[in-house]
């Protein structure tokens, strides 16, 4: 299947309806991803990435139904990750001798994977490729967007940006186009890609449109690497990765919470309960963590000015979900938010200043010392949460 995007650029991917889970367990894709390779056909042959191993052979194979792959003058490869590059050496071996154009990081993480010997052309940002018919590819490199060797490809004459990863998200589409895609559900994976995959590197994403964004290059198509192609005002992305990138937040309030015998969820809904009475238009939100997807948990923190992580104590420590939940929030580094724990306990009580103390490893504002509770809340212990509650409202 292949689908026209703009004069003799092709998409060339994959829609994999059926993907539920992404890098292993880490991230959940509820509505399936794409992977998107794309042809260009100038003077010159050129392949932009290609898709994910278990399509390999489905993807030459269909290549090969829009081009000779004899008559492939070179691939681009903007990243080495293997959603990307799965079907590379499939096409190396049908056409051993095709070069690849590539970050030297690139060279690094495709050799570390597949161990091939191929024709590597190693690129860096201003680097250019004349295609023919006046039209050129330009690279720019995006290192740690996200890994080391990921860079973007620009069509010149077209004004195609193939951005890869950037600007994308996991999300399957009959037609790959950001305006016949539902805009609610869209938007829905754009948040949820970047706050789960890109919020660590939001210094270097705001430096790196800043710098695209100077070189004032015309962009008509931002052609990601999953989900839709923007083409339709392409730069409403660009604008939400800007303020995404600079330390985003709402007004919104999230409480993240465990329980094994109720005693924390009671103690969670007071603290909403006491947030509502004394910021009634503040968004807040009640999450059981163990419950809950935890890339959408990562999301709604993501938007959050503030969280409070729940957890009783258990064995001395808190619940696994709890330190998944808060091994999570370390490795993303959110920035400008802050924080506090509570929890209930029966004798020792580790839970609370434990996730505390996590917390604040993880970069958060502490913006109280929290609430313990010995075994369930009683009325006393409940106001006191309300209590908690009012004053964080405002923290
Ligand atoms: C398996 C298990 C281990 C526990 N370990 C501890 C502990 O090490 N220290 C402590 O203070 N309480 C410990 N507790 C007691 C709980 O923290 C207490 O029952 C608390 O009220 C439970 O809160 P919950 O209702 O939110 O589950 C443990 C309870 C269970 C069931
Ligand atoms: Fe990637
Ligand atoms: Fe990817």
């Amino acid at each position: 299947m292949h689908i026209p995007v703009k004069n003799n650029v092709t998409w060339v991917g994959k829609i994999d309806w059926e993907l539920k889970r992404f890098h292993g367990e880490e991230y959940s894709t509820h509505r399936g991803s794409t992977y998107n390779a794309y042809l260009i056909k100038e003077e010159k042959n050129v392949l932009i990435d290609t898709v994910w191993i278990p399509y390999a052979q489905e993807f030459v194979d269909n290549l090969e139904t829009e081009i000779d792959l004899n008559d492939l003058d070179f691939i681009v490869m903007n990243h080495g990750e293997i959603d990307h590059s799965g079907a590379l050496p499939e096409l190396m071996r049908r056409r051993p001798d095709l070069p690849i154009y590539c970050t030297a990081a690139a060279v690094k993480s495709l050799k570390g994977q597949y161990h091939g010997d191929w024709e590597f052309r190693t690129v860096k940002t201003g680097d250019s490729i004349d295609i023919g018919n006046g039209k050129s590819l330009v690279f720019v490199e995006m290192k740690m967007l996200h890994w080391p060797d990921s860079m973007a490809t620009y069509l010149t004459g077209d004004n195609i940006l193939f951005s890869n990863d950037a600007f994308g998200q996991h999300y399957a589409v009959n037609h790959p186009f950001n305006d016949l895609a539902n805009q609610e559900e869209l938007y829905a994976e754009c948040i949820k890609y970047y706050a789960n995959i890109l919020t660590p590197f939001s210094a270097l994403v705001a430096r790196k449109i800043d710098e695209v964004l100077a070189l004032n290059l015309p962009i008509d198509i931002i052609a990601t690497s999953h989900g839709v192609i923007w083409r339709d005002n392409p730069t409403q992305i660009v604008e939400k990765y800007a303020a995404w990138a600079r330390d985003y937040q709402e007004d919104q309030i999230t409480l993240l919470y465990d329980t094994m015998w109720e005693g924390t969820r009671r103690m969670a809904d007071a603290i909403a309960e006491g947030i509502r009475d004394s910021r009634p238009n503040t968004m807040v939100k009640v999450i059981n963590i163990a419950r809950t997807d935890k890339n959408d948990v990562i999301t709604e923190v993501f938007k959050s000015r503030l969280i409070l992580v729940g957890s009783p104590t258990i064995g001395k420590g808190v619940t696994n979900a709890t330190a998944g939940i808060l091994e999570m929030l370390e490795c993303l580094r959110f920035k400008n938010k802050k924080a506090a724990a509570f929890g209930c306990y029966g004798w020792s009580g580790e839970g609370v200043p434990r996730i505390r103390a996590w917390l604040e490893r993880a970069g958060f504002a502490i913006a109280d010392e929290g609430l313990g509770v010995l075994w369930n809340p009683d009325i006393d212990a409940l106001e006191n949460c309300r209590a908690l509650g009012r004053k964080l409202a405002n923290a």
